[in-house]
């Protein structure tokens, strides 16, 4: 097989071997999956500027995120069922950036649990909390976290009410798989999955099993949701959480600039302009469309990210542009992992990294810390 070139070719290996469910379950928005598609068509409206005769040499994409240095504005966003991509996915996918030196961002749903994480790898990596009804829980979520030495706590805030995708209640997705003729024969054509799988002990949702009580359904994420996580959730919560947490605070899920206003006052350190990847409110603006008007309103007060969308280095370099001091990818590393395991991690960022690196040299620049508005030539949203 040849070599992946683009996050595409990861894309369509790990259709070929992972289960039909949890593939579809990373490639899935939500009802109609308008936002989920126009997160990555909005970034083809913005338009390079071409740049000749630029000093090209010494190029650096070093940077930091909520002042932690990464090797390039790009860290690894929180994905639940990560570890249904891949046998130990988050483990894999946590020492593969760490290896890159890029931020790791461990899901609360996720498959291995904070601790698995912090026994493989040895710099810190962050944690993104749900909030559920049961407080206790979550204090001591956020407390393991800390035990774990995570240096980010990311809060997410648009994810109280499940949004609707309908592949994975046609899949009936659940983690680990139900005995079903259905996800037996989802399972029987992907026999390298399911070795990797049987050599695990990890197949449910870690962080939570043995740690939160009167849960009734746990391998179902939509059941879940909806029976624990809290629909109260508000800007006090926020300020409890800070505290529980005293370190740094990310707020994801802000696509509105009187919500981004909020975040600025709440004294987090950084927010992600994000909608979920096009899972929740389907209808929604993509991030980055709504990117320059959330940096215009809070850019000179709270670090601001974006998600949502990137399948490309061009698409990285284009958010900083406007206004982005970092990034996250989900579905690109998501790809990798499933496609190849851990080296196919490394390979999604090595190819965001190479594209991101010439497309700023044929932009005129060679410090990623000065790439901004004049490197775009037209917005076109
Ligand atoms: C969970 O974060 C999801 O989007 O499924």
């Amino acid at each position: 097989m040849s070599k992946p070139l683009t996050i595409a070719d990861l894309k369509t290996r790990a259709r070929r071997r992972v289960p039909k469910m949890f593939f579809d379950y990373a490639d899935s928005g939500s009802w109609t999956e308008g936002t989920y598609r126009a997160n990555e068509e909005d970034f083809a409206k913005v338009k390079l500027r071409q740049r000749v005769l630029v000093d090209m040499t010494n190029r650096s994409l070093a940077t930091t995120m909520v002042g932690q240095e990464a090797s390039m504005p790009v860290a690894l966003a929180p994905t639940g069922l990560c570890g249904m991509q891949h046998a130990d996915g988050e483990m894999l996918a946590a020492k593969a950036a760490e290896e890159f030196g890029v931020p790791f961002t461990l899901s609360t749903m996720s498959i291995c649990s904070i601790e698995d994480v912090a026994s493989v790898t040895s710099k810190p990596f962050w944690f993104q909390l749900y909030v559920m009804k049961d407080r206790d829980f979550i204090n001591n979520l956020i407390d393991r976290a800390k035990a774990a030495n995570c240096s980010a706590l990311m809060l997410t805030l648009d994810l109280q009410i499940l949004g609707q995708r309908h592949k994975d209640l046609r899949n009936g997705l659940s983690a680990p798989p139900k005995w079903t003729v259905h996800h037996g024969i989802q399972l029987a054509t992907k026999p390298f999955w399911c070795m990797d799988m049987l050599r695990t002990k990890r197949r449910g949702f870690g962080n939570i099993v043995g740690h939160a009580k009167n849960v009734s359904d746990l391998s179902s994420l939509s059941s879940w949701t909806a029976e624990q996580f809290d629909p109260q959730l508000s800007w006090k919560d926020v300020a409890w959480i800070k505290e529980r947490w005293g370190g740094k605070l990310i707020l994801k899920g802000i696509l509105d600039e009187e919500d981004a206003r909020a975040a600025a006052d709440s004294g987090a350190d950084a927010i992600v302009v994000s909608n979920h990847g096009g899972r929740q409110l389907d209808g929604a603006l993509s991030s980055i469309s709504m990117l320059p008007r959330i940096v215009e309103a809070v850019g000179d007060k709270i670090e601001v990210h974006l998600d949502g969308g990137i399948r490309s280095g061009q698409d990285v370099l284009k958010a900083v542009a406007l206004g982005a001091r970092g990034t996250y990818i989900g579905r690109p590393y998501l790809y990798g992992l499933g496609a190849m395991g851990k080296p196919g991690v490394t390979t999604a960022l090595e190819i965001i990294r190479k594209e991101m690196d010439i497309t700023m040299a044929l932009c005129g620049k060679r410090d990623i810390q000065t790439v901004d508005r004049s490197v775009i030539a037209e917005v076109g949203f």
